[in-house]
């Protein structure tokens, strides 16, 4: 029963109890009944009883919808504070997820909310949380650093965390796909295995001549500030492998070793601590090496770091024809 259904009994009880005793008074006045006594106390008691467990039921009703009220509210403050914050927008986020049963790549819209703050990695974690959990997602230090959350956003090798969901949006939507380089996994992971073995390949390292000195060093190995200068911008990538998907030279030949790997050639061939000198630059010295690259530019466009492969390839060419590569015998 209802709480306004209690109400009602009570209401018509209290005027039909004493209805009740006035028709019993009659009766007994003119002889038809006699008084006895019980038929009150169990009236009364009966009475008693109801109304108690009616105000029960009526306060822990009122109770109840009080509660859910005030949750409503909250609810509702909160969806109107997204709805109609400042900046704040509803967009259309369209993942193109590859399906490895399918082995192709499916496009699904999702609707999330952003404000000026919000980046792509957010609104995909929320997706991943909040509507589809099957989403599949890489990343790991949420702030540019650690290069695994590549992805094509809107068509550009970006990494998502660094990327804001208003601004790249256009007319209120945004497409995300896996990058297409580096072999696919699952919806937008992809498999950096070649990646990183053409990266080994080309000896990320210092070299020094006298091994048993560089593995008990006793001194430090001064740089001036020219020295430092000229392989520093290209040490600091991060190996996200965005500059590999935006190469349309190695997403046409797999041998090519890509701008990643040839820019860390010459990152420690300008080193003025490494010695492995000529073999250093014969590691690029190749169509799958240096003379692969076709000069596009890409790369160093979409690097998130500042690092420029292409330049870097270019100075690895100059090198090349200075025979600086030319190993004595
Ligand atoms: S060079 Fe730039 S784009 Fe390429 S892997 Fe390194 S940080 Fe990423
Ligand atoms: S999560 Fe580390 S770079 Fe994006």
């Amino acid at each position: 029963m209802k709480a306004s259904d209690y109400m009602v009994l009570f209401y018509a009880s209290m005027v039909a109890v004493p209805l009740l005793f006035v028709l019993e008074t009659i009766l007994i006045a003119f002889g038809y009944l006699k008084f006895t006594g019980i038929i009150e106390i169990l009236t009364a008691l009966g009475l008693l009883v109801y109304c108690m467990i009616g105000f029960k039921e009526v306060y822990s009703q009122k109770k109840r919808s009080i509660n859910s009220l005030s949750r409503e509210v909250t609810v509702s403050s909160k969806e109107t504070r997204i709805k109609h914050g400042r900046g704040e927008k509803v967009l259309d986020v369209t993942v193109k997820r590859f399906n490895l049963g399918g082995k192709r790549l499916e496009a699904h819209t999702y609707k999330v909310k952003g404000n000026r703050f919000t980046t792509v990695l957010d609104a995909l974690l929320s997706i991943k949380s909040e509507q589809d959990s099957s989403l599949a997602v890489r990343y790991s230090c949420r702030m540019g650093i650690c290069g695994s959350c590549g992805m094509v956003v809107n068509g550009k090798p970006s990494l998502a965390c660094e990327t804001p969901l208003l601004d790249t949006a256009k007319e209120d939507r945004i497409e995300v796909e896996p990058m297409r380089a580096h072999p696919l996994l699952k919806d937008l992971v992809t498999d950096f295995d070649y990646f990183f073995s053409s990266h080994k390949k080309i000896h990320p390292g210092l070299f020094r001549e006298n091994k048993k000195e560089q593995m008990n060093a006793t001194s430090i190995y001064n740089q001036s500030r020219e020295e430092r200068d000229a392989y520093l911008p290209f040490s600091y990538c991060i190996m996200c492998g965005l500059c590999q998907d935006a190469c349309p030279v190695a997403n046409s030949n797999k041998d090519f070793i890509g701008p990643q790997a040839l820019s860390q050639v010459y990152r420690y061939a300008m080193d003025s601590r490494d010695q492995k000198g000529p073999k250093r630059l014969n590691l690029a010295n190749s169509l799958e090496g240096a003379w692969g690259c076709e000069f596009a530019g890409a790369c160093s466009e979409v690097c998130p770091k500042g690092v420029d492969p292409a330049a870097a390839i270019q100075s690895l060419k100059f090198k090349m024809f200075a025979g600086e590569d030319k190993i004595s015998d």
